[in-house]
């Protein structure tokens, strides 16, 4: 680990300190311009006894702004301090987690997986408008049948036709026969450009796509290509408990991905990541946004510097170690589950490295279902599978009295 480790409480509290200090100081500066202040004092009483321990919520206090990207060109001098705490994220994310190199990707802190799913496919539509003179009906969006519905959200609002890969019912692999045939019937279609998501966990069944699959049948069809990787969910999760996966930077097919701080991690909510090769942030910068110090390349404008720290003080708190122990704890439930689920002659999909456990519908009784809060895959009929996610909370008496009503 390059940059990863683990920080006592009284070191990060020194250097949240010294950020927010970096930051302006509305009280004893005189800024006149910015339509911004700490949170108003009536209702967030800031002299509280509390906040000198507590210095993610004296941060929420002061409110950091952290419009635009910080990992490249200017930015708003106004939260320099704090800017570089999320920088830190973003290298951390890329080069330990995800394998890049040292000072290769931008990103930021974005409001969840579904923006920067968005956000990556308006940089490669753009990309491919720009450096191709494609035209929209040229340029298709491609991904697995399980893949999450923001795809479908990027593939409105970018007017780009989606196009959805069958995968195998009992591996959730991608079927590749359907794989080559989709890209055919794409390219039947006009399309001649693909932008690709592809999973690092789905949201279902934390099935894991390999990307080097989608590489081979765009190469084989002569066409061009970008891929993104969601790993919103799986993103924290298993480049731990798998280090010698495809799915990272280390894979020059890949340009970039998602992560998802407010779901492994347990950040607050408003901590998508969103991380990308050098190079292609610039596809989506707004020349309009001129009061902004700094490019605006980002799809959410202003936003919560204090998620930033957050994810930081996640990262630091834990350390590489403590972190890869928390996951191996909860790899251990799952295992656990799914020996008695085999005793039991259950059938149920689970990747080895993930923590879902996706149960075919005919062995959960609805009300059963309902009772432990288990989510089926459908709301609209008749659902085919429950999945139950070994998140931090879920524990093995819990699982054990939901086991006792399954039916083999
Ligand atoms: C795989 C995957 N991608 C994207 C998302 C969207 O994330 P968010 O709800 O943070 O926008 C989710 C949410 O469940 C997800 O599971």
């Amino acid at each position: 680990m390059r940059y990863w480790k683990k920080l006592a409480h009284r070191d990060q509290e020194s250097r949240i300190t010294e950020a927010l200090k970096a930051n302006i100081d509305y009280q004893h500066t005189i800024s006149l311009g910015i339509p911004a202040s700490k949170l108003d004092p009536q209702v967030f009483y800031e002299h509280a006894a509390f906040l000198k321990e507590a210095p993610l919520l004296r941060a929420y206090v002061q409110n950091p702004n952290h419009i635009g990207c910080h990992t490249m060109g200017e930015s708003e001098t106004f939260f320099k301090g704090t800017q570089a705490l999320e920088r830190e994220v973003i290298e951390l994310l890329s080069v330990d987690v995800l394998k890049a190199e040292v000072g290769h990707c931008d990103g930021y802190i974005a409001a969840g997986g579904t923006e920067a799913n968005i956000e990556a496919v308006w940089i490669y539509r753009n990309y491919f408008m720009e450096e191709y003179s494609a035209s929209l009906s040229e340029i298709a969006l491609l991904s697995s049948a399980d893949t999450h519905y923001s795809v479908y959200k990027a593939s409105n609002l970018l007017q780009l036709k989606s196009y959805s890969v069958p995968v195998i019912d009992d591996s959730r692999m991608l079927n590749e026969l359907e794989l080559d045939a989709t890209i055919k019937i794409a390219i039947e279609n006009g399309a001649k450009y693909f932008i690709v998501i592809a999973n690092m966990g789905t949201t279902m069944f934390g099935s894991v796509d390999d990307p080097n699959l989608y590489v081979t049948y765009l190469n084989q069809n002569n066409v061009a290509f970008k891929i993104h990787i969601d790993g919103a969910f799986g993103g924290f999760i298993y480049p731990i408990s798998f280090p010698d996966n495809p799915v990272n930077f280390q894979n020059p097919d890949i340009s970039s991905v998602t992560l998802d701080a407010h779901k492994m991690l347990q950040a607050p909510y408003g901590t998508g990541v969103f991380l990308v090769r050098k190079g292609m942030m610039k596809y989506v910068c707004t020349p309009e946004a001129r009061y902004v110090n700094g490019m605006d390349i980002t799809l959410s404008g202003s936003r919560s510097g204090t998620n930033a720290i957050a994810v930081w003080m996640i990262l630091f708190t834990y350390g590489p170690y403590g972190w890869f122990e928390k996951i191996n704890k909860l790899l251990y439930r799952t295992s656990w589950l799914c020996k008695q689920l085999d005793k039991m002659q259950i059938t149920y999909y689970r990747n080895p490295e993930m923590n879902i456990v996706t149960i075919r519908a005919k062995h959960v009784p609805a009300a059963v279902a309902q009772k432990y809060m288990m989510v089926p895959d459908t709301h609209v009929g008749e659902p085919n599978w429950y999945k139950i996610v070994l998140m931090d909370h879920v524990e093995i008496e819990h699982l054990e009295a939901a086991l006792a009503e399954f039916t083999a």
